[in-house]
């Protein structure tokens, strides 16, 4: 059954979440000052973030994204993770920043890295908006994280429900 309006808390406001991201683009760019790391999202649900993070960055960077098949509509992970878009630019010798907005159970990620370290970038770190470590199947090491969240399904800021609320300009917990 879909959750209704009435069963959705506001958890992480708009105001908290640009702060955040300020934070974490200036640790990014003192990190890698003379570098020009490629920032690699995990499509749909980082849209929010990647846009936000990107222009906070004071350093120059290339971007592109991948897709992994999601959740379909249900909220609990399949556990197989498949590639529907892969990267498009070379990152060979590269620093990669793989943007994420959530990590739940660590499947997508650790899919993903594996991707793209068989094409032998300089390194690989990881930047999440959400860590959500309740349901963590694999271990994932996060260099850049806005937010620990214990457990529960969010929506909002590029979090979706069916496909639905990642317009919210706010960060929802369904109830
Ligand atoms: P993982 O492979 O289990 O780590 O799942 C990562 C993906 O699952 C995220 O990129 C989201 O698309 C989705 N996901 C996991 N938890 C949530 C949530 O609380 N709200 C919305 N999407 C979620």
């Amino acid at each position: 059954m879909e959750k209704t309006d009435l069963e959705r808390r506001l958890l992480i406001t708009r105001q908290a979440i640009n702060q955040r991201v300020k934070e974490i683009a200036l640790e990014i760019s003192s990190d890698y000052k003379g570098k020009e790391p490629v920032l690699i999202g995990v499509l749909n649900g980082v849209v929010f973030f990647f846009a936000d993070l990107a222009r906070e960055l004071s350093i120059p960077m290339t971007l592109d994204f991948v897709r992994a098949a999601s959740y379909g509509s249900e909220m609990i992970s399949s556990g197989t993770v498949r590639l529907t878009k892969d990267v498009e630019i070379p990152i060979e010798g590269k620093p990669v920043i793989l943007i994420e907005d959530i990590i739940d159970t660590g499947l997508t990620l650790d899919h993903v890295v594996g991707l793209l370290r068989e094409r032998n970038p300089e390194s690989v770190k990881i930047c999440t908006l959400i860590d959500k470590p309740e349901r963590r199947e694999k271990t994932v090491s996060i260099d850049y994280c806005g937010f620990k969240i214990e457990k529960g399904y969010l929506v909002g800021y590029g979090l979706d429900q069916n496909q639905k609320y990642r317009n919210l300009p706010d960060i929802y917990i369904l109830e």
